[in-house]
C-alpha cells in the first residue's frame, strides 16, 4: 500500500517521497499462467479458489462446550522438592504429584521452577519441562533472539515483591507485595496443569477487579468478569471481544483501597488510593484468559510459563518499567503527525493527484496520501501496476523484473515450507502465495534486498505492513500442485460485486439523511453497533479428537480448542503445520509472525536510510513491536460504536508500548455520513496516527466531501498543530523513558475509583484532556473533569480560555454541537505551541507561543522537546523545560495584584530556525499584574500586556525583541 508524502504545500502539491507498500502478502509465485490481463482492476473476476477453501474443521470451542472436561478436577498437580537457593531466588524440582490426566495433551512428569528477583521491582518465575531437546525445544523454549527475555540486573534484599510458595495440596505460588503484604497473584488452592499441548494456571482474584491489556481486542478499556480473552493473531475485521490481530499477553491490574475504611460520614466521601501491578507472560503460543469472577485462569497451548510482574506501584511506574524490558516505542519522525489520506480504491495516479488537489482547494492540510492494494500489479507486493500507477510517473520506470522477488527469495530457502519439505503455498491477494520465513537469518538479507529494489524504483518514507498475522485466503498450502489453477481472485466477494455485502450506514443515519436513506432502501432499523464474529462455529458439531497420542501433538488440531475467531486454527492464516527451516512449526511461533516482518522490515528501512527513523505502521503485533512499528486500528465499521471502540483500543496500546496509534477515521468497512465523520475527524485529530481510510467501493469520506466536516476538521487540525511540538515532546518521552501519549483518566488520578472503567474520554499526555461526543445525534457530552470537584485541579476550556466551573457533581453536561470537540487544558501545565499550515514542515516554521496553564497552588511546568525530526540518533538536540509561577499580594493602593515569574531553562545545541516567541498566555490570575513592565533576566523590556479579568488571562505579547527574536536559544527568566 502506498502513501506519497506531501513535501511543499506551497509549490503546488509534489508527489514526493514517500511509498508505502503493502508488504504483507509478498511474493507471488512464479508459475502462474497468465489469464489474467496485463491491467488488472480490483473488479476483475478471473479463477477462483472453491468458496470453501477458507472453512476449516467444525469446532466448538472449550468455552462454549458444556462437556469440556475441567482440567482442575481430573489432574494431579505438582510437588516441589529440591530446593536449590542461590543469590537472586531459587530453583526446584516440579514433579508430577500422582497419575498423568493428559486431559489436553500429554502431561510432562517433571518440570523445573526458576525464581529470579530481578532488580528491585521485578520477579520473574519460569517453570518449564526438566527435558527440553533440540527436537521439542520449540515446543517450549521462545528464543530470545525473537523475544527479548526481561533481564534486570541485580537482586536487592529491598525487592518490591515476595514469592512464596506451598505443597498442600499441591505446588501453588504467591507472589506478595512487600510493603502492604497485598497479594498480587496467587496460584494456591489451584492445580498446575503442564502438558505438551496444554498449560493451565489459575490465580485467584479480588471482587471485581480491574485488568487492562490482553489484547488485542475491541472491547471497553476494563477487562472484567465473563471475558475470555483469545489471543491468536487473527485477519479478522474487528469482531468485538474475539481475538484479532496483534498478541499482547500482558495486563496491567489496578486495585483500589479505601484509606479511612471506618469513616461512615455522609459529608466527607470516601478518600481511596490504589495500587497497580503488571503481569507479562512471554509466551507466544495460541492461549486465552479466562477472566471469571474469583479467579483468572491462563490457558496455552505450548511454550512455558515464562511470568514476570513489574510492582509499579502506580500505572506509569508499572508501564516504564515493562517498556524498559520490552523495548521502548521507536521515536517517530515529526512528519508522521501529520495528515494522512488513504483509501482502498483510489484507482490510479491521477484520481490520487485529484483527491490531493482537493484537499489544497479546501486549505484542509494534508501530510501524505496512501494508495491501497489497487496500487499493485495483480496485487503483487513490490510491483506497480505499470498502466494505473507507473514508475515514471515522475520518475524513471526500471525494468527491473520483480518476479525476481520469487525466483531470489526461492533460491536463499526464505520461504516456509510444508512438513514434507516443498514450499508451502497459501493465497492472498496475488492469488497462490508463499510467505518469508523470517525465523531464517538469510531471509532477512533477501527482504533488505527485495526491499531496497523496490526502493530504487520509487523512493519511499515508510511501509505499512497489512495483513501480516499472517493471513492466507485458504487452510492449508492449497497451491500445491494446482498451480496451474492459480487463483487471481479470493474466494470472498470483493465490495461491490454482486452478491458482496451492501455497505451499510452510520447508527441514525435514516434520521439525519432520511431522503437519502430512502432512495438508498435503507430499513428504518439500525444495524446492532457490535458487528458479529465473521466466522462462528455456529451449530458445531464437535471435531472428533483422539484422546492425545501419548508423547506427541496434534497440532493441526489441538485437544484443546481455543475460542479462535475462525474456529479452525488453520483458517485465513497459514496452518499449523506451516514449517520454517530447521523444522519449527508455525504452532509454535504463528503470533509472531507479524512482529517479525516488523523488524525485518526496521532493519531493511534503516539499511535503506542510514540513520533515519523508519516509518512502519503494522497490523499484526506483539510484545515489543512498539520498539518498530506503529499500529491502526485495522478494519473497523463507520459506526459510532467504533468510533467509541478506538479510545480503549488506543489506550491499550499505550500499555503494549505502541503510542504511535490511530484508527481509520470515519471508519473503514461501510458507508460513512456527515456527522459521523464529522465528529471522527475531530476526535481522531487528537490521537498520535491520524489517519481517513476506507473500504473500496463505500461512498467518499475524504473531510472535503462535506461542508461541515471541512469546517469541523479545520477546527481540530487547528488545535492538533499548535498541539504538535507537545506531541513529539509526549513521544520522546515515551521513547527515552516508558511514558505513555495517550492516557485514561484512571492513570492520571490513581486514588479516584470512579474513573477505572472511564473510557469515553482520554488524557492526552497529562495536559489536554478530550470529551469527544460519541454518540449520534447528540449536542451534548457527559464528562468528568477529575480532580475538580476535589479541589485538587483546574481545568481551562481551549476555545475560550477561562477555567471551567461545574456543579458539585461528577458527570457534567458539555455543549457539543457538531463542529465542536470539547478540549480543556489541565493547570498545572506549560504548553510551547506553533501554528497550523497545511504541512507540518511548514508548521515547524512558526513563530512559538506559550500557554500557561496555572494549577490550583498557583504553578505550572512543561517541557518541549526538539531535533531535527528524523534522525535515529540526532546530531544535536534541545530540552527546553519551562515552568511559572504567580503570586498574589497587595499593593501599595492596597489592590490586590498578581506576580508572575517564569524560568525557562534551555539545555541542548539543536538550533531549530531560531524562531522567536511570539506571546504567552497565563490562564488562571486571579488579579492583574502590578503594572505592565515585563522585565527579562532582570532587563526591561518592551511588550505588550493585557488582563482580561473576566477570564482571569493575562497575555504577554511583542516579546519578539526581548529575546532577540529567539525563543530557545538561550536560558531566560521573565517577571512581571
Ligand atoms: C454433551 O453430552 C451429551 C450427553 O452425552 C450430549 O447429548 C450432547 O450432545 C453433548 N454436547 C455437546 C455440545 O457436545
Ligand atoms: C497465599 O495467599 C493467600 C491469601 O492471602 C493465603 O491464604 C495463602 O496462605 C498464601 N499462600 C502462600 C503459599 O503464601
Ligand atoms: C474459577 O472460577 C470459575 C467460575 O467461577 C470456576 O468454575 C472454577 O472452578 C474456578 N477455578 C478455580 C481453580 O478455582
Amino acid at each position: 500500500m502506498a502513501a506519497s508524502r506531501i513535501a511543499g504545500w506551497a509549490q503546488q502539491v509534489m508527489l514526493l517521497t514517500s511509498l508505502l507498500a503493502n508488504t504483507s502478502d509478498f511474493a507471488a509465485v512464479d508459475t502462474a499462467k497468465p489469464m489474467a490481463p496485463t491491467s488488472l482492476t480490483t473488479f476483475q473476476a478471473q479463477v477462483t479458489v472453491a468458496p470453501t477453501a477458507d472453512i476449516g474443521a467444525n469446532l466448538i470451542a472449550n468455552i462454549d462446550d458444556p462437556n469440556a472436561t475441567d482440567a482442575q478436577s481430573v489432574c494431579p498437580g505438582y510437588l516441589a522438592t529440591q530446593v536449590d537457593f542461590n543469590n537472586c531466588g531459587f530453583t526446584a524440582q516440579l514433579s508430577l504429584l500422582g497419575e498423568a490426566c493428559n486431559v489436553y495433551g500429554t502431561d510432562i512428569q517433571d518440570l523445573v521452577l526458576t525464581v529470579e528477583h530481578q532488580a528491585k521491582t521485578g520477579l520473574h518465575v519460569n517453570i518449564q519441562p526438566a527435558h527440553v531437546t533440540s527436537e521439542n525445544r520449540s515446543w517450549y523454549i521462545l528464543e530470545e533472539g525473537w523475544v527479548p527475555a526481561p533481564q534486570q540486573e541485580g537482586c536487592l534484599d529491598e525487592a518490591d515483591l515476595m514469592f512464596s510458595w506451598t505443597n498442600t495440596p499441591s505446588f501453588g505460588f504467591n507472589v506478595t507485595r512487600k510493603s502492604s503484604q497485598e497479594v498480587i497473584f496467587s496460584t494456591d488452592g489451584s492445580k498446575l496443569i503442564y502438558e505438551n499441548q496444554f498449560i493451565e494456571f489459575v490465580t485467584s482474584t479480588n471482587d471485581d477487579y480491574n485488568l487492562y491489556g490482553l489484547g488485542e481486542v475491541i472491547h471497553g478499556i476494563r477487562l472484567q468478569p465473563g471475558l475470555t480473552r483469545t489471543i491468536y493473531a487473527a485477519d479478522a475485521g474487528d469482531p468485538v471481544d474475539a481475538n484479532i490481530y496483534g498478541s499482547h499477553p500482558f495486563y496491567l491490574e489496578t486495585r483500589y483501597y479505601d484509606v479511612d475504611p471506618d469513616n461512615s460520614s455522609n459529608e466527607t466521601p470516601a478518600k481511596h488510593m490504589s495500587t497497580s501491578h503488571g503481569v507479562y507472560l512471554r509466551n507466544a503460543h495460541a492461549q486465552e484468559v479466562l477472566m471469571h469472577e474469583t479467579n483468572v485462569t491462563w490457558r496455552t497451548l505450548g511454550g512455558d510459563i515464562d511470568l514476570y510482574f513489574f510492582s509499579g506501584p502506580t500505572q506509569p511506574e508499572v508501564t516504564s518499567q515493562y517498556l524498559h524490558q520490552i523495548g521502548l516505542p521507536v521515536m517517530q519522525q515529526y512528519w508522521t503527525l501529520g495528515f494522512h489520506q488513504c483509501r482502498w480504491g483510489y484507482e490510479n495516479w491521477s484520481m490520487t493527484e485529484e483527491v490531493v488537489d482537493n484537499f489544497g482547494k479546501f486549505e484542509i492540510p494534508l501530510e501524505t496520501i496512501w494508495n491501497d492494494i489497487d496500487y499493485m500489479k495483480g496485487y503483487r507486493d513490490f510491483e506497480n501496476d505499470p498502466v494505473r500507477f507507473p514508475y515514471d510517473k515522475g520518475k524513471e520506470f526500471s525494468t527491473v523484473c520483480t518476479r525476481m522477488v520469487f525466483t531470489d527469495g526461492n533460491d536463499t530457502g526464505s520461504f516456509m515450507l510444508n512438513p514434507d519439505g516443498t514450499l508451502y503455498i497459501g493465497e492472498v491477494w496475488p492469488g497462490f502465495t508463499v510467505f518469508p520465513d523470517f525465523l531464517k537469518d538469510s531471509t532477512s538479507k533477501w527482504w533488505l534486498k527485495t526491499t531496497s529494489d523496490w526502493y530504487k524504483k520509487i523512493q519511499f518514507d515508510g511501509l505499512w505492513i497489512d495483513m501480516n498475522e499472517v493471513s492466507s485466503f485458504c487452510v492449508g498450502s492449497c497451491g500445491s500442485n494446482n498451480l496451474s489453477q492459480n487463483p487471481v481472485h479470493p474466494a470472498f466477494k470483493l465490495p461491490g460485486e454482486p452478491g458482496a455485502v451492501v455497505y451499510e450506514f452510520p447508527e441514525g443515519f435514516n434520521i439525519t439523511n432520511a431522503t437519502e436513506a430512502a432512495s438508498a432502501g435503507y430499513g428504518s432499523s439500525t444495524q446492532a453497533a457490535a458487528a458479529s464474529k465473521t466466522a462462528v462455529s455456529s451449530s458445531a458439531t464437535k471435531y472428533l479428537t483422539a484422546k492425545p497420542t501419548p508423547g506427541e501433538r496434534d497440532i493441526n488440531h489441538p485437544p484443546y480448542v481455543i475460542n479462535h475467531v475462525h474456529g479452525d486454527l488453520a483458517v485465513h492464516t497459514t496452518s499449523p503445520n506451516a514449517t520454517h527451516h530447521g523444522g519449527i512449526k508455525e504452532y509454535d511461533v504463528h503470533n509472531l509472525y507479524g512482529h517479525m516482518l516488523l523488524q525485518n522490515t526496521y532493519k531493511a528501512m534503516t539499511a535503506i536510510m542510514p540513520g533515519k527513523r523508519p516509518f512502519i505502521i503494522g497490523r499484526s503485533t506483539f510484545v515489543g513491536s512498539g520498539n518498530y512499528s506503529g499500529h491502526w486500528g485495522g478494519d473497523n465499521y463507520s459506526k459510532f460504536a467504533y468510533m467509541f471502540f478506538s479510545i480503549p483500543q488506543a489506550l491499550s496500546f499505550s500499555l503494549f508500548g505502541i503510542p504511535m496509534f490511530g484508527v481509520d477515521t470515519c471508519g473503514f468497512s461501510g458507508n460513512a455520513d456527515e456527522e459521523l465523520c464529522n465528529r471522527w475527524m475531530q476526535l481522531s485529530a487528537f490521537f498520535p496516527f491520524y489517519r481517513n481510510h476506507n473500504v473500496v467501493g463505500a461512498l467518499s469520506q475524504e473531510p472535503y466531501v462535506w461542508e461541515s466536516v471541512i469546517e469541523a476538521t479545520k477546527a481540530a487540525m487547528n488545535i492538533r498543530f499548535q498541539l504538535l511540538p507537545y506531541m513529539y515532546t509526549l513521544f520522546y518521552y515515551a521513547h527515552v523513558r516508558g511514558d505513555t501519549v495517550m492516557r485514561a483518566l484512571a492513570w492520571e488520578f490513581p486514588n479516584d475509583p470512579s474513573l477505572a472503567n472511564a473510557d469515553r474520554q482520554f488524557f492526552l499526555g497529562s495536559a489536554i484532556l478530550v470529551t469527544p461526543v460519541l454518540t449520534q445525534g447528540q449536542a451534548t457530552v457527559d464528562g468528568v473533569f477529575p480532580g475538580l470537584v476535589e479541589g485538587t485541579d483546574v481545568y481551562y476550556d481551549w476555545y475560550n480560555q477561562s477555567a471551567v466551573n461545574v456543579p458539585s457533581k461528577k458527570n457534567t453536561t458539555i455543549d457539543a454541537p457538531l463542529g465542536h470537540i470539547p478540549v480543556y487544558i489541565r493547570g498545572g501545565n506549560i504548553l510551547a505551541t506553533q501554528q497550523m499550515r497545511m504541512t507540518t514542515r511548514d508548521a515547524r516554521k512558526t513563530d512559538w507561543s506559550m500557554i500557561v496553564a496555572m494549577g490550583k497552588d498557583e504553578r505550572a511546568n512543561g517541557t518541549l522537546y526538539l531535533d531535527d525530526g528524523v534522525s535515529i540518533e540526532p546530531e544535536s538536540t534541545k530540552l527546553v523545560t519551562m515552568s511559572a509561577q504567580t503570586a498574589a499580594s497587595k499593593n501599595a493602593e492596597r489592590k490586590r495584584v498578581t506576580h508572575l515569574r517564569i524560568d525557562v531553562f534551555v539545555d541542548g545545541d539543536f538550533t531549530d530556525l531560531d524562531l522567536p516567541l511570539g506571546n504567552v498566555t497565563i490562564l488562571g490570575v486571579a488579579a492583574p499584574p502590578d503594572g505592565t513592565q515585563v522585565k527579562i533576566d532582570d532587563w526591561n523590556v518592551t511588550s505588550c500586556v493585557e488582563y482580561c479579568a473576566e477570564r482571569r488571562m493575562l497575555v504577554i505579547s511583542d516579546l519578539k525583541e526581548a529575546l532577540n527574536g529567539t525563543a530557545w536559544k538561550k536560558s531566560w527568566s521573565l517577571t512581571l
